[in-house]
């Protein structure tokens, strides 16, 4: 029903020009540091903060019926900001499906209650090691147990299949070799619905020479991996779909918009769908999906984006 339901948003919305998906970042601060994500290195170039819950109430109310979901995430780690779960639960009661990504070093047993009690759908959850030594080397700062402990507690509440549970494996050179253990931790937490590996990326942020020694720190080089093996490209960016809203109202093309080149206007000031309008082409959605954008060049996503579900329920 449900997925009947988003196919049909799908296909008005891409007559209508409208967005599948908004990508709201609720802060851009975060409490861990990243060696290749454009958060955690500080290359941002907006003030750091939080939504203010009018503004949230305001947003969130427009886009009802006429976008599918809406997803946390962003430049920032989202459970920072004390009113998420909050949030999550008016979307929900509003009939919009929602999605949070999240790097679950902050969920304590309370808190991951509250997640499941505000009927959020998703939870993307980013493990990027299966051992402290490993894990720490991408998620500077983070703690893997912390990200254990939230999927024992989300395997103890979890009600009816919600939320449905992805881990997204990030591969570097350090975890490679525990990509063979990886579908094991989904017999250890019968929450996990899926497990899907994505290669670490660069971004083209960096000068030339930091950009080759960071390329050769953290990219795989078992060959299994990479070109025709385990992990296939994906030339297009599939986010041509989606609408970016900055914690401070920005709407973008793109959360990996660092300096707000591609900033359509203040949806706070203009509402959501006056400033969309000016992005409502077929177009400009193709120059996307084709990775035709100035910022594509940067992206982490640059180079064909690599995955593979290596589990799935
Ligand atoms: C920017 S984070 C924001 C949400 C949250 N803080 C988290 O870590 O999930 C969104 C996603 O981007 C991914 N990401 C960040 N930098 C990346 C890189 N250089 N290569 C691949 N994925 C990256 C993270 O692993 C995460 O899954
Ligand atoms: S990947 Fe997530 S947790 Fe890591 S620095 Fe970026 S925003 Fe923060």
């Amino acid at each position: 029903m449900r997925k009947l339901f988003r196919n049909i948003v799908r296909q008005v919305n891409i007559v209508r020009g409208l967005p599948e998906e908004v990508e709201l970042e609720p802060t851009n601060y975060c409490n861990l540091s990243c060696p290749l994500c454009i958060a955690g290195r500080d290359f941002q170039e907006d003030p750091l903060g939080l939504i203010e819950d009018e503004n949230y109430s305001r947003l969130v109310r427009e886009l009802v019926g006429r976008v599918y979901r809406l997803s946390f995430s962003g430049r920032g780690e989202p459970t920072l900001h004390p009113n998420l779960f909050q949030y999550i639960g008016e979307a929900h009661n509003l009939g919009i499906n929602t999605l949070l990504n999240t790097n679950a070093n902050t969920f304590d047993d309370s808190r991951v209650q509250e997640a499941i009690k505000s009927g959020l759908d998703r939870i993307h959850i980013g493990l990027d090691g299966l051992t402290q030594t490993t894990y720490e080397r991408f998620r500077r700062g983070g703690n893997v147990n912390r990200v254990f402990n939230t999927l024992e507690r989300l395997s103890a509440h979890k009600k009816n299949g919600a939320p449905y549970v992805l881990v997204i494996f990030n591969l570097n050179r350090y975890n490679q070799n525990e990509l063979v253990q990886l579908s094991d931790l989904a017999g250890e937490y019968p929450a996990i619905d899926k497990i899907q590996v994505v290669m670490t990326s660069v971004p083209g942020v960096y000068t030339d020479q930091d950009y080759q020694s960071l390329l050769h720190e953290f990219i795989p080089d078992d060959s299994r991996y990479i070109d025709g093996g385990l992990l296939t490209p994906n030339k297009r960016c599939g986010d041509y779909k989606r609408a970016f809203v900055t914690w401070n109202g920005g709407l973008r093309r793109c959360w990996n918009d660092t300096q707000g080149t591609t900033n359509l206007g203040n949806v706070f000031q203009g509402g959501f769908f006056n400033v969309w309008g000016t992005f409502n082409t077929i177009a400009t959605k193709k120059e996307v999906r084709q990775k035709k954008l100035d910022i594509c060049g940067t992206c982490v996503q640059s180079v064909p984006f690599m995955s593979r579900v290596i589990y799935k329920r």
